[in-house]
């Protein structure tokens, strides 16, 4: 077999990540309350053929079959959501002994596989009741995150080192509050709320970090961002204009806030009518230190200028590489090259590839296999990529796949299969694909088998 050594160093977290609503299912079971993707999903017509995670991967009930896959992918690392409304099932006030139950058990038997847990604390299933009283666009959002973060990290912090504090503050401010396409579904048309959902979740991160230290001895703490390697249609200033107005939409406007405690003057100018009101210390909370930061990287976008279009007057340009199940574009120095400019321009003291993956057609073969090819490919290239960015000298220290398996793909439903195993939904049953027993081997040796 040929191979090639990779630089990842012995320490080097390698992981899969999932999502509760993703993959639990029992979304009635011992005590959870309804989040606002139990309603979302719910409603007509918001996700693909009226799909919804009420089942999902069934992995409240499988958890225990769940934690010997992850044994058999080699990995030492898992890093999973906790969902909001089992633990606190009306978002606030009374503990649910029973959803804390679950994670207890979860980080004991990962703990005693010897996997570390890496803890998300939202990942975008708000509790019901909480966006009935306005969700992320109201500022008290923050004292109840604070408070659910206090009870989970008391139960947990003793055993739990990792914590990331929010998932994506783009796509759930965004696709939640803008576009409307992702839970709670409003679709304003209107930035202020995008900007004043997103400014919440960067917020109720601040606020959440000295809660997770105090509760953790030796905590590492971040957040994990989806940024996006933009490239610009063409040498034309106005598309290299155009290119920069979207980074900062997506990745600057969190970057330079949480790294130098400012919104980018460019794009405050851009969202000027648009700027919600921000209070004067909020930016400082924003910035306070972290230990390391989530990078969810799965494509590039290619920028042109459009003075038709309106807020950000640009368009994504058709790209050259191949698509995945997703639509997005594969390509693998987009991850070198964004991790190169986080190094530079923000300098956090480690990086982890919180989220990187693809969507697929998987096909079982009569013998029950799943030879998915282009998932290895995939794989194969982003971690030559993440490997050259180690032997550029930037601190990435772990890289997790999405996903471990395949799951409740938000407004896609079930029809997006990013996982390293195939579920089948009618049984529940998993079957490793090809890119599973792919990512076991680099993970158990850090070498790229190339045949
Ligand atoms: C990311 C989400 C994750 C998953 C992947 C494909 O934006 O964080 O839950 O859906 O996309």
């Amino acid at each position: 077999m040929l191979e090639s050594r990779l630089s990842f160093p012995a320490d080097f977290y390698w992981g899969t990540a999932t999502a509760a609503y993703q993959i639990e299912g029992a979304v009635s079971v011992d005590g959870r309350g309804p989040s606002i993707w139990d309603t979302f999903s719910h409603l007509d017509g918001r996700i693909a053929r009226g799909h919804n995670g009420d089942i999902a991967a069934d992995h409240y009930h499988r958890w225990q079959e769940d934690i010997k896959l992850m044994k058999r992918l080699h990995v030492n690392a898992y890093r999973f959501s906790i969902s909001w409304s089992r633990i606190l099932p009306t978002g606030r006030g009374a503990v649910n002994p029973k959803g804390l139950d679950f994670y207890n058990r979860l980080v004991d038997g990962l703990l005693d596989a010897g996997i570390t847990p890496f803890v998300t604390l939202y990942h975008w299933d708000l509790p019901q009741p909480l966006e009935d009283e306005g969700g992320w666009l109201r500022r008290d959002v923050v004292d109840d995150f604070v408070a659910y973060t206090d009870v989970v990290s008391r139960a947990l912090g003793d055993r739990v080192k990792h914590w990331v504090t929010i998932n994506e503050p783009w796509v759930f401010s965004w696709l939640g509050y803008f576009t409307g396409m992702h839970a709670p579904g409003n679709m304003s048309g209107n930035p202020m709320l995008a900007l004043q959902a997103g400014h919440h979740g960067l917020l109720a991160h601040g606020m959440a970090l000295p809660i997770l230290r105090a509760n953790t001895p030796d905590a590492r703490v971040g957040i994990a961002l989806s940024l996006t390697h933009v490239d610009p249609a063409s040498d034309r200033p106005e598309d290299i204009a155009a290119a920069r107005r979207y980074d900062g939409y997506n990745n600057r406007w969190y970057l330079d806030a949480l790294f130098h405690g400012k919104y980018p003057e460019d794009m405050l100018e851009t969202y000027r009518p648009f700027l919600p009101e921000f209070q004067p210390h909020d930016l400082e909370i924003i910035a306070r230190p972290m230990d390391f930061l989530g990078v969810n990287y799965y494509t590039r976008l290619v920028i042109a200028d459009e003075p038709e279009q309106f807020g950000l007057q640009l368009k994504t340009v058709e790209q050259t590489g191949e698509p995945t199940h997703m639509g997005w574009e594969v390509y693998p120095d987009g991850l070198t090259a964004l991790l190169r400019c986080i190094h530079e321009d923000y300098g956090p003291n480690a990086i982890y590839v919180t989220e990187n993956g693809a969507a697929f057609e998987d096909e079982v073969t009569l013998e029950g296999r799943i030879h998915d090819h282009k998932r290895v490919d995939y794989l194969r290239k982003h971690l030559a990529a993440a490997s050259k960015a180690i032997e550029e000298g930037i601190p990435l220290k772990g890289y997790f796949a999405w996903s471990l398996l395949d799951n409740f793909e938000w407004a896609e439903g079930y029809d997006k299969r990013f996982g390293l195993y195939y579920v089948d939904y009618a049984t529940q049953e998993r079957t490793l694909k090809d890119s599973g027993r792919f990512f076991a081997q680099v993970a158990e040796g850090a070498i790229l088998p190339t045949s």
